[in-house]
């Protein structure tokens, strides 16, 4: 019981500073909200797990979900499905169509094997999650992510890594561990790894070689897992564990030349094999269509207006006016001197042998459960809906991937039960606080009032 003696002002101030700390802690649970780490290792196909002994993809996997065909859009490139994945865009809506692009409206090039991929005006057909989440006054950390060292819109992430492909992976991990853990933690981290794309394209997927390179993105994933795990954000983040694409088996054998065809000098390629963008030189459209069409049973060729509706790549200005796509496994090149690789990837959505690995694991997804097939646009709603952002509009669709979630949304979800309790105890907490105030001091200090009135009103009156 507080003695009758204490003096108002110092008993109601620190009936304010106690309900303070309550209501930050009430706060506090209400904005208890899943945080998500996004991880892309360029180029693993989704069944390199199954290739060699990987043991953390498969602890993540039983302890997570494992979603196993991923249609991931065309063309089945690195710039264009990793913009996906943070839009929910197909390649033609989000404009990062190829790796390598020409804007006829701009006359300006984009390149990924020249680096030169930070003109904004690229990039800004749409808006990537990062920014709608910090829009939202979230903040975001990226290693080296594609696109996240480009200003989008004037925006960058709250924090990220200039791209720089030496920087080792234990670096990349530590800042995301450091920006999840400093006093204004990010709520989402992006994370990107060069291989095993770079040794697919080197060796080809069904090189025995390839056994060591997986292993070894399988002993970076525990590496991640160990250093969550020190940082007690193992089993409190949610971890994304994806990529853009999986590889094919190139072939000697697998070559079609356009010399063969057609003269070089009536056209230009943008884009190269297997789906080969084509810019006709001013009035030789027909003449290289009509060259190219029949050239080659595993080379069809589009003009814009012809390719597929189901690739949802035709509406943009950036797609070349002809498309020649080779089936699985072809390579198409000038001549057979153009060096050409041993794995490949680009072509049709379709293949499974184009699609990435998906594994989600942490407090907001099912355990050791398995999914059989999903879109890749489906990550960015499903990212939204773990971020508590709305999402912008996209091609994805969040009724498909909800069933990866531990409690499906809409009853009381994990996440919302925790907060519901969160809450509730903090309340209560409020509401004993008060009453213990009110019953031990207010009315004692009520009872006396005849005494000490205006000591008593004055301060109430200031403190409101
Ligand atoms: C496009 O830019 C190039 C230089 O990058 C220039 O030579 C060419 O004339 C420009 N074309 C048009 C149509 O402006
Ligand atoms: C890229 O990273 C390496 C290794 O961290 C560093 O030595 C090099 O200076 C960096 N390059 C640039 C251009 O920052
Ligand atoms: C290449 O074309 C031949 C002839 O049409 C066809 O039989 C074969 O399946 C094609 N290869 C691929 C990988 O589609
Ligand atoms: C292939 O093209 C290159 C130019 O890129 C040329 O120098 C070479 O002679 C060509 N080879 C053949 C076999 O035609
Ligand atoms: C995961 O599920 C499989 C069967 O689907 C079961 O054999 C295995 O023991 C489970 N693992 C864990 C860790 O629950
Ligand atoms: C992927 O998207 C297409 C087009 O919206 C849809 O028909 C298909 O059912 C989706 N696939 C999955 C696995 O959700
Ligand atoms: C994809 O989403 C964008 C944005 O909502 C929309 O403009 C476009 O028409 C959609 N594409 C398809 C094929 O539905
Ligand atoms: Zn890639």
């Amino acid at each position: 019981m507080l003695p009758q003696k204490i003096p108002s002002r110092i008993a109601m101030s620190c009936y304010w500073k106690v309900l303070g700390i309550l209501l930050l802690f009430l706060q506090s649970a209400l904005s208890l909200q899943p945080r998500v780490l996004l991880v892309s290792f360029d180029g693993f196909r989704w069944d390199y797990i199954y290739k060699v002994s990987t043991p953390n993809f498969h602890y993540a996997m039983e302890n997570g979900v494992h979603v196993k065909q991923v249609t991931n859009v065309f063309i089945t490139k690195t710039y264009p499905n990793h913009y996906t994945l943070v839009t929910g865009l197909y390649a033609e809506s989000h404009g990062i169509v190829a790796n390598e692009m020409y804007d006829p409206v701009l006359n300006e090039t984009f390149s990924l094997t020249k680096m030169n991929t930070y003109n904004p005006k690229f990039w800004e057909e749409a808006s990537p999650i990062w920014i709608t989440n910090q829009r939202k006054g979230h903040k975001s950390g990226a290693a080296m992510w594609p696109g996240t060292d480009v200003k989008i819109h004037g925006v960058l992430p709250t924090h990220y890594m200039p791209y720089n492909e030496t920087v080792p992976f234990e670096d990349r991990v530590a800042k995301l561990i450091e920006w999840f853990t400093s006093e204004e933690p990010i709520n989402f981290g992006l994370l990107y790894w060069e291989q095993p794309d770079e040794m697919g394209h080197f060796l080809g997927p069904d090189n025995p070689l390839m056994g060591p390179v997986i292993s070894d993105i399988d002993n970076k994933l525990g590496y991640l897992i160990s250093k969550l795990k020190a940082a007690k954000l193992w089993g409190v983040i949610n971890v994304i564990i994806t990529s853009d694409h999986g590889m094919s088996e190139l072939s000697s054998e697998r070559v079609i030349e356009l010399d063969q065809y057609v003269d070089r000098d009536l056209y230009k390629v943008i884009d190269h094999s297997p789906a080969v963008a084509i810019l006709p030189k001013e009035g030789k459209l027909d003449e290289v269509y009509e060259a190219l069409a029949n050239a080659h049973p595993n080379m069809t060729v589009y003009k814009k207006e012809q390719i597929p509706d189901r690739w949802h790549y035709k509406h943009n200005s950036k797609i070349q006016p002809i498309l020649a796509v080779a089936d699985n496994g072809w390579e198409i090149v000038h001549n057979k001197s153009d060096i050409f690789l041993v794995g490949n990837h680009g072509y049709d959505n379709i293949i499974p042998e184009m699609h990435p690995i998906f594994v989600a694991v942490g407090p907001a997804f099912r355990k050791n459960a398995t999914k059989e097939a999903m879109n890749a646009t489906d990550l960015y709603p499903l990212l939204c809906h773990l971020l508590r952002i709305d999402p912008l509009p996209n091609n994805g669709s969040f009724n498909s991937v909800k069933d990866i979630l531990a409690e499906v949304p809409g009853a009381f979800g994990a996440d919302t039960c925790s907060t519901v309790i969160g809450v509730f105890l903090g309340s209560l907490l409020v509401l004993v606080f008060t009453a213990v105030f009110v019953k031990h001091f207010v009315l004692a200090q009520a009872n006396s009032m005849h005494i000490l009135h205006t000591e008593v009103a004055q301060p109430l009156l200031q403190d409101h």
